[in-house]
């Protein structure tokens, strides 16, 4: 399984200023719950605005043109994946998702309802034709949060 680990604002907002513009602690308990275990891979961006880093009990792996001494870095996506065994889930930013789309067998989306706009705000890429989105469905009973499931149409 390859898959992309993403959570969008109604506009398709991911972040603004390098942090993450909301807070659920559904999404980030769902998050450590489906990628414990599994390989995470990341853009420079992402790694720096990890409150805590590593993130634990995962393999991190961060890509860059540069190399960080604290993290397994690879200067190209596809040189990481050459290196994983098992699971790995793309949780982002967005040249990482954009380049993603095209190994990924599922892209894994949690809507959040706040708005963001303004300056600085960085989007998720357009998903392509090739992409089936299964029906939004809250992310648990009772939840603010919706889900939905991409996954390659046949
Ligand atoms: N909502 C969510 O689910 C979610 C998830 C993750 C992140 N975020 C947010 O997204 C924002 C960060 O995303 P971002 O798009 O600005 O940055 P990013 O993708 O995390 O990092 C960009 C950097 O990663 C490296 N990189 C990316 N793609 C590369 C490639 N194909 N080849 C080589 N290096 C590559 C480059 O580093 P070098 O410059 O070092 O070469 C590039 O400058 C933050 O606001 C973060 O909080 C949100």
């Amino acid at each position: 399984m390859r898959g992309i680990l993403v959570a969008t604002s109604p506009e398709g907002v991911i972040g603004k200023n390098n942090t993450i513009p909301w807070y659920y602690s559904e999404d980030l308990k769902r998050f450590k719950r489906l990628t414990i275990g599994k390989t995470v891979i990341m853009g420079r961006n992402t790694w720096e605005s990890l409150p805590i880093k590593p993130l634990p009990e995962r393999r991190n792996i961060v890509i860059t043109r540069s190399s960080l001494e604290e993290v397994e870095c690879f200067r190209s996506i596809d040189e990481a994946v050459e290196t994983c065994e098992g699971d790995i889930w793309f949780i982002g930013g967005a040249g990482i998702y954009k380049e993603a789309m095209d190994l990924a067998d599922c892209i894994d989306m949690t809507l959040v309802p706040d708005s963001v706009t303004g300056e600085n705000c960085i989007y998720f890429p357009k998903i392509g034709n090739e992409w089936k989105g299964s029906e939004k469905k809250p992310l648990e009973s009772g939840s603010k949060l919706l889900h939905r499931i991409y996954t390659r149409r046949v």
